[in-house]
């Protein structure tokens, strides 16, 4: 949600902290800033919108008399107090020698804000921040030692944090510490980096350490010290960098949406080959095999938000179908505020691309404590969900920038798709040849999806019609709902046109009240048993005088003219389909966005990870 990054070391400080910043851009915020020590002052910086304006600040200051040491940086998606130059990080204490940066929410701020200006404090934001720079600032005065102050101040914070935390009186450390989100180390030689992402230090190092929860890092030139809160010195493991650069460049496509859309056959192949070895021979789970206890599954609830909540869905109606076990897909914010039956019959399953989804953590926390087992669909292995995790299937799809969530989405359906075939094959649900054609489909995908990315001249003319409309509605049945509803997502999320995605039977019971020639009708018609019912209820959208375009099968028999526009895909099976229809919807919600002129990477409002419940 909010990015930071530290530095300490010999290179220019404040150049560093702005490609560090730069490249947490992706996250999606509405405020930048940063904060520099140069051994004698610490002087802060800050700017509300783009990190261009706190680059236009910087480079109007006069020039500083001397070269920083060390820094911290900040970018911020507002929570608490609004977007503006006041409430954006850094934050400094009141004699202007304590200065942090923060992700996360501290929840009991209020109760400790109140306390502080009854001590004396004064504040100057709306943010629950500020409580932390104070209440370890009091703790400063009592012990004069950055380590003891932070260990003791953040003691009396409740909630989510990662701070980067400096003193001007110890010009010679950065303090890194954290509980509930996320927070890196970057190893350099003289120099050693903070980030809450690995993007902010790709390139920069080789190597870096994962802080758990409750640890405090000293973060030297040339010395890191990792520290539990009880000030035991631990022993952390230092791991390679998993990225390249290259993960976030656009490589000459105009955004990085378009960059990921085109990916996707890439992924999809090494996914399959990595799990279908051949049609005919069992499902490979991977190196770390299945560590799951199968017999004790009774049921099965996938929990995740967004567009990982679509995936979900795909999988309750491919896998009831496939292992006659009931499914619950449920929203992780709803899960978590009422008494469901998980229980250690359950096999709980968090799907979440970034793996920092503070709902999706939570819930996936709750069912393992209600003994649970977790499996973990992560696009981040390194993530914080993973640390609940009985088994982990990683997706592989590389670092996704675009906040739209794209490659991400179809890994995620794949995924899904191997890891119930696996499911079936081990409780014998499915017939041989049927798990052998199914297995099929999978490994015929990538081609097909390689197909469509090469012909997008009726899916740009599709969008050129529909990018005037207000608003639009986006129909699917069976395995195709969940397509549909991921459709007017993208759609909405990235040209702020309001679309909303319904079963296409659900129509006639309301939604259809909306439509005139002003109301464009997109149906995604897969094949089976469904495509009958889906051409009635658009007739029935056509009777109404919309606009009606259709996502379908190369050879699905329609009507000439039957639809306004048709975005066809190359044949596939019932299941498989919704992998190939979802790629057109992709596009057009981007050529759409693309025409309105939309910053189709950040957009508005939205950030890439969502780490605040
Ligand atoms: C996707 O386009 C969205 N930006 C969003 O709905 C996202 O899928 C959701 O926030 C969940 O994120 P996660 O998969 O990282 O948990």
């Amino acid at each position: 949600m909010c990015g930071l990054v530290g530095y300490i070391g010999n290179n220019a400080v404040e150049q560093t902290l702005l490609d560090g910043l730069k490249n947490l851009e992706y996250r999606g915020y509405d405020s930048a800033g940063i904060a520099l020590n140069d051994n004698q002052n610490i002087d802060v910086f800050k700017a509300k919108g783009k990190l261009n304006n706190l680059t236009e600040v910087l480079s109007n200051r006069p020039k500083p008399a001397k070269n920083s040491m060390l820094g911290i940086g900040h970018i911020r998606w507002a929570t608490h107090g609004k977007a503006t130059t006041e409430n954006a990080h850094p934050h400094l204490s009141n004699d202007g020698k304590l200065v942090l940066v923060h992700n996360g929410i501290i929840e009991n701020y209020q109760q400790l804000r109140h306390e502080l200006e009854a001590a004396g404090f004064v504040f100057h934001s709306q943010t629950d921040t500020e409580t932390a720079v104070h209440a370890i600032d009091r703790e400063y005065k009592k012990s004069q030692s950055l380590e003891q102050a932070v260990t003791a101040g953040i003691k009396l914070l409740e909630g989510a944090f990662a701070f980067c935390i400096m003193h001007k009186d110890e010009p010679d450390k950065i303090i890194a510490v954290r509980k509930n989100a996320p927070l890196i180390i970057g190893l350099g030689e003289n120099e050693n980096y903070i980030a809450s992402d690995i993007p902010a230090i790709i390139g920069k190092v080789k190597n870096i350490i994962h802080l758990n929860d409750c640890e405090l890092a000293i973060v030297e030139k040339n010395k890191v010290t990792v520290k539990s809160l009880d000030g035991q010195i631990l022993n952390k493991e230092i791991e390679a960098i998993g990225f390249n650069p290259e993960v976030i460049s656009k490589n000459g496509y105009k955004h990085f949406m378009l960059k990921e859309i085109n990916e996707q056959p890439v992924i999809i192949r090494r996914m399959a080959q990595a799990h279908l070895p051949e049609s005919g021979l069992p499902v490979c789970w991977g190196s770390k095999g299945c560590m799951l206890d199968l017999n004790r599954i009774k049921n099965i609830s996938i929990i995740a938000c967004g567009t990982s909540l679509h995936a979900a869905m795909y999988a309750k109606t491919l896998w009831e179908d496939w292992l006659q076990i009931p499914v619950h897909v449920e929203a992780a914010s709803e899960y978590i505020y009422r008494a469901n039956i998980t229980n250690a019959n359950s096999l709980v399953i968090g799907i979440s691309q970034s793996g920092e989804t503070a709902d999706t953590i939570t819930a996936v926390k709750q069912a393992k404590e209600k003994g649970a087992q977790i499996l973990i669909l992560t696009n981040r292995e390194d993530s914080s969900i993973v640390r609940y995790a009985d088994c982990t299937v990683p997706l592989n799809a590389g670092i996704e920038v675009s906040v739209a969530a794209t490659k991400s989405y179809t890994a995620q359906l794949a995924a899904l798709y191997w890891v119930g075939l696996y499911f079936a094959e081990q409780n014998k649900s499915l017939s041989a040849s049927l798990l052998a054609s199914l297995k099929q489909d999978l490994l015929e995908l990538p081609a097909k999806m390689e197909e469509i990315l090469s012909n997008q001249q009726a899916v740009q003319s599709l969008a050129d019609k529909l990018k005037n409309f207000k608003d639009m509605v986006y129909i699917g049945r069976g395995i195709n709902l969940t397509c549909a509803m991921e459709g007017a997502l993208k759609l909405k999320e990235i040209s702020y046109i309001n679309a909303n995605g319904y079963a296409a039977g659900e129509l006639k019971h309301g939604p259809i009240a909306l439509l005139d020639e002003q109301m464009p009708v997109m149906a995604v018609l897969g094949p089976g048993v469904t495509f009958a019912k889906m051409i009635s209820n658009c007739e029935e959208a056509k009777a109404r005088n919309a606009f009606v375009a259709a996502v379908l099968s190369e050879k699905a028999a329609v009507k000439e003219s039957f639809f306004d526009a048709e975005l066809r895909v190359p044949e596939t099976n019932e299941t498989t389909f919704p992998l190939l229809a979802n790629i057109q919807l992709q596009l057009l919600a981007y050529y759409v966005a693309d025409a309105l002129g939309r910053e189709v990477d950040q957009p508005r409002n939205l950030a890439k990870s969502v780490t605040v419940e």
